[in-house]
């Protein structure tokens, strides 16, 4: 393969996970997932974090070959999760006398993931500098983006920022590695599920992280995943930035648990009420059918939420259940919400759902509407009100 020049002597060293279906087991990875790592052959060398065991079979030998038999002096840890750390045990076997680089939080993790001796660990603290030569290296410790560990590292010299996790994005690099290369209508949809499903629970993290940066003069911002910004790195600055900062945008989603169709009647009614009212984007999803992690991102982008479900065993359906756990779990804020169920005997759907509502802190704008059997317009007439005051 070409070689990928990020800059002077910093090369890249991705690879694409077509394969896998679930990240961390758990979100679906329909346009599959990159995973970034960088090389540095300076007078000193250096990986700037590795990549998912097995994700790329030649990765030795391309390290290999492009140090040109020099050793590897540094692996640098920014994150010590396993899509970008899990080859530092074979890494380690290859080249025994390598220091591996990361604040005094990840050897705590080094140590339990791969026995590693303090004679391989090089600690560094916020502000300090790796010289490498050309390069001068800098290290932010960034907490909780998205481990305790979590740091990134910047390159003084060409004034390249390894952020890892934060700015990263799902979707793999078909060809274009670059911001300049690439249609980032696509990536945005995929960069926001990622940030809001992955990141967004330590929004407030990514802030303190911000400010940090705040400073700082960013060339190039190489993540962990998606494509590196070396045209417009501002962008996905302004993006993360909103993002963290939970800035919506005009629009309602509506997201509904139906076994018969009667509850989706219901989200559909409302839609339509909110549409004569001339706003443009509303989304309905069909909890059963779309993951949590797509109605989640969704969620971050728009202000407005209604949630409806049927009743389910004395409570909501459980598909819903789940959607509710992870928007608990991942905690968008600043939301304009109502609630809706259906029910044949004692109900259950909405308890739940107003249970679930008083945990989240968001801004109730209308009274739940609940109904019994099927829907007509009559037992709807709650929706008036829900509509007119959703945005
Ligand atoms: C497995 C199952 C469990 C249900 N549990 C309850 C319940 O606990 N309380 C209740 O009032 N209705 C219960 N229902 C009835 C439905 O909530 C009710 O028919 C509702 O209108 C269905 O809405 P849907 O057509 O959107 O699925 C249950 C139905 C099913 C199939
Ligand atoms: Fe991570
Ligand atoms: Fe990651």
């Amino acid at each position: 393969m070409k070689q990928i020049v990020i800059s002077n002597k910093i090369n890249y060293l991705g690879t694409n996970d077509r394969k896998k279906e679930l990240f961390e087991n758990n979100w679906p990875l329909p346009n599959g997932v990159a995973y970034n790592s960088y090389l540095i052959n300076d007078d000193k060398t250096a990986l700037v974090d590795t990549l998912e065991f097995g994700s790329k079979d030649d990765y030795l030998d391309v390290i290999a070959s492009q140090l040109g038999g020099k050793p590897l002096d540094y692996i640098i840890v920014n994150h010590m999760e396993p899509d970008h750390s899990s080859m530092i045990g074979v890494l380690l076997k290859f080249y025994p006398e390598v220091k591996v680089v990361s604040n005094i939080k990840a050897f705590k993790m080094l140590e339990a993931y791969f026995k590693i001796s303090p004679d391989n660990f090089l600690e560094v603290k916020e502000g300090e500098v790796l010289d490498l030569g050309y390069h001068k290296l800098t290290f932010y410790i960034t907490p909780w983006v998205h481990w305790p560990e979590t740091m990134m590292t910047y390159d003084k010299t060409d004034k390249v920022l390894f952020s890892c996790d934060a700015f990263g994005s799902f979707g793999t690099l078909d060809g274009g590695i670059f911001d300049d290369e690439i249609n980032f209508a696509f990536y945005e949809d995929e960069m926001r599920r990622y940030y809001s499903n992955i990141v967004g629970k330590y929004s407030n993290m990514v802030q303190k992280a911000f400010a940090k940066l705040k400073e700082v003069d960013i060339k190039v911002i190489c993540p962990s995943h998606g494509p590196i910004w070396r045209t417009n790195p501002a962008k996905a600055v302004e993006l993360y930035d909103k993002w963290s900062r939970h800035e919506s945008e005009e629009g309602v989603v509506i997201a509904y648990a139906s076994m018969y169709g009667n509850t989706e009647k219901m989200a559909d009614y409302l839609a339509r009420l909110i549409a004569e009212r001339g706003i443009k984007n509303i989304r309905i999803y069909d909890v059963s059918k779309t993951h949590a992690s797509f109605i989640i991102s969704e969620i971050w982008k728009y202000r407005g939420v209604v949630l409806g479900s049927s009743a389910y065993n004395a409570g909501m359906h459980p598909m819903m259940e789940h959607l509710c756990h992870e928007l608990s779990v991942v905690g968008p804020k600043d939301k304009n919400y109502a609630l809706f169920g259906s029910y044949s005997w004692n109900g259950g759907g909405l308890k739940s759902l107003i249970a679930f509502s008083e945990k989240v802190s968001w801004n109730k704008i209308a009274e739940p509407v609940e109904l019994i059997g099927a829907p007509d317009e009559k037992k709807m007439e709650g929706f008036s009100s829900v509509a007119e005051n959703i945005l």
